[in-house]
């Protein structure tokens, strides 16, 4: 078994001077998954011992590796970034096994089995270090380049690389090692920095370990699998790649994506068979999707669960939050905050759900804002109707109790409770408890002046007199309307 003879070292202390954004490149999020968990899930599936080296935000690598591996894995700080050499001999008192994978953090398309077969023809070949090679079209000098002539094999480094010297169709080095500690024990010190970057070169134990006339394994992998991200493009390139990825595994599993290259989905989510996913969809870390739903154009579902045939319109967002299977929701709908939507609840246009839960087949499809709201099932929510839960201070809870019928353009003030099939009439502020059975009705009561509109216009046209009259004499004009103010009052 791999693990028994083998140890793992990530390299993850370095400044991602390159990303320009003073942040370590290896916490930001390759589809969904900060880059630097690619290797450590990799490690920890194939049960391998694993030790990180880290330095430049350290805390930040810590902390996403510990909420998000149950194995136990090492940290080791590396003060000060002197290169990838002097990052690997910072780790030496905890060298116990026969051989050590030395993997780069910045190389998250990295598989399983690049691992296990380097490790097989390193042993093979009883090589003291082995190392994945690749083919690299790029004109850009980027990347150690694999040079092997008469004089034996180095790595020669880009900022050491001269076209004039070297041949420019070599491979390139990968930044995937698997030596024996012995040979790391007695050579790690040799490395030096007579280089252009003045840095310790961790590739030199490939040239060190050719001079010793040891034996030393190159082991080719496709380019797309060992892509190095060093700037923001190169992030780009290999999210689209794992992007594409996902998209061809979950098509095989029976999804349909209407338009796949504008379509964003994240490792770590489930799709169920014969759901449909339309353009510009974003398909979130965390989220599950059941059967034979359809979401919609420009939807966001993210970290929440949707049973089976739910559909959801365009512009909708779910996040943190359950859907119940049949459930219709949106367009322009807003889902959030620990949400539970039951069964074939309908959610319709700008309408906003924030930590509430809408029990089964009830409805609230126009213009409306529920929050902190418990509503039972077959309850009708009017357009327009708003939970008052925030008093400035405190949050309120709204309860509506099964079949309620709640009219147009209600104010709910929290905290509120409405009974079991009770009616609030349409444009009600609604401030006290309404108990089961009753009709509520909070609103100014309606007068009719029958025939007043003539009375009215009389009125109006005096006003117009006088104020054409008293055109030049400001003072006097505000009387009529004073005194038509007082008459409407009554
Ligand atoms: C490195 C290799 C290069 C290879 C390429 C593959 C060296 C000298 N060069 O170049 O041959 O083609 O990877 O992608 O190794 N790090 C530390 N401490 C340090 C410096 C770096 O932990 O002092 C870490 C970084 O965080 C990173 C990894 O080591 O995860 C590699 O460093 P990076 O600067 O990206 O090396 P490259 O220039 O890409
Ligand atoms: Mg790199």
């Amino acid at each position: 078994m791999l693990s028994n003879k083998l140890q793992a070292i990530v390299l993850a202390a370095g400044k991602s001077s390159r990303f320009n954004t003073g942040n370590t490149k290896l916490a930001e999020p390759l589809c969904g998954r900060p880059m630097i968990l690619y290797p450590a899930k990799m490690l920890e599936e194939l049960c391998i011992d694993s030790t990180f080296v880290v330095g430049y935000q350290k805390e930040k690598i810590e902390d996403i590796i510990k909420n998000n591996c149950s194995n136990p894995v090492h940290f080791i700080h590396q003060e000060k970034q002197l290169g990838t050499g002097h990052a690997v001999a910072c780790t030496q008192h905890l060298w116990n096994k026969e051989h050590v994978v030395i993997l780069n953090g910045d190389v998250p398309l990295v598989t399983p089995d690049i691992i296990e077969n380097l490790y097989n023809e390193h042993v093979k070949a009883n090589a003291a270090i082995s190392l994945v090679v690749s083919h690299y079209t790029g004109t850009d000098h980027a990347y150690g380049r694999v040079i092997q002539d008469q004089d034996g094999i180095k790595i020669v480094e880009a900022k050491d690389f001269k076209e004039e010297v070297y041949d420019t169709k070599c491979c390139i080095n990968a930044g995937i090692y698997i030596a024996k500690t012995e040979f790391l024990k007695n050579c790690i010190d040799k490395i030096n920095t007579k280089n252009a970057a003045k840095e310790f070169y961790l590739t030199s134990l490939v040239e060190i370990a050719c001079k010793k006339d040891l034996d030393i394994v190159t082991f080719y992998a496709p380019y797309d699998k060992i892509r190095g991200i060093n700037t923001f493009e190169e992030l780009w390139a290999a999210e689209q790649i794992k992007r594409s990825q996902l998209i061809r595994y979950w098509m095989k599993q029976g999804v349909r994506f209407q338009v796949a290259q504008n379509i964003h989905i994240d490792v770590d989510i489930e799709i169920g068979a014969g759901t449909t996913i339309g353009g510009g969809v974003h398909i979130l870390s965390g989220s599950k999707i059941g059967k034979h739903c359809t979401i919609r154009k420009f939807s966001t579902i993210d970290n929440s669960v949707l049973k089976d045939n739910v559909e959801i319109f365009p512009n909708t967002i779910v996040r943190d939050s359950q859907i119940g299977k049949n459930a219709k929701i949106g367009p322009f709908a807003h889902i959030h905050s620990q949400s539970k939507i039951e069964e074939g609840v309908e959610i319709g246009n700008f309408v906003e759900v924030k930590q509430s839960t809408i029990g089964k087949q009830s409805f609230a499809k126009h213009l409306a804002y529920l929050g902190n709201a418990e509503i039972g099932s077959h309850v009708n929510i009017g357009a327009g109707t708003i939970t008052c839960n925030y008093d400035g201070i405190h949050k309120h809870q709204t309860i509506i109790k099964n079949n309620a019928f709640i009219g147009s353009n209600n104010t709910l003030v929290a905290p509120l409770s409405i009974g079991q099939n009770s009616f609030t009439a349409a444009g009600s502020t609604i401030t006290e408890d309404v108990p089961e059975n009753s009709l509520a009705i909070g609103r100014a009561k309606q007068s009719n002046k029958e025939n007043y509109v003539q009375k009215l216009l009389e009125k109006l046209q005096g006003r117009s007199q006088a104020i054409t009259v008293n055109k030049s004499q400001e003072s006097c004009e505000t009387l009529p309307l004073k005194k038509e103010k007082k008459e409407q009052e009554l």
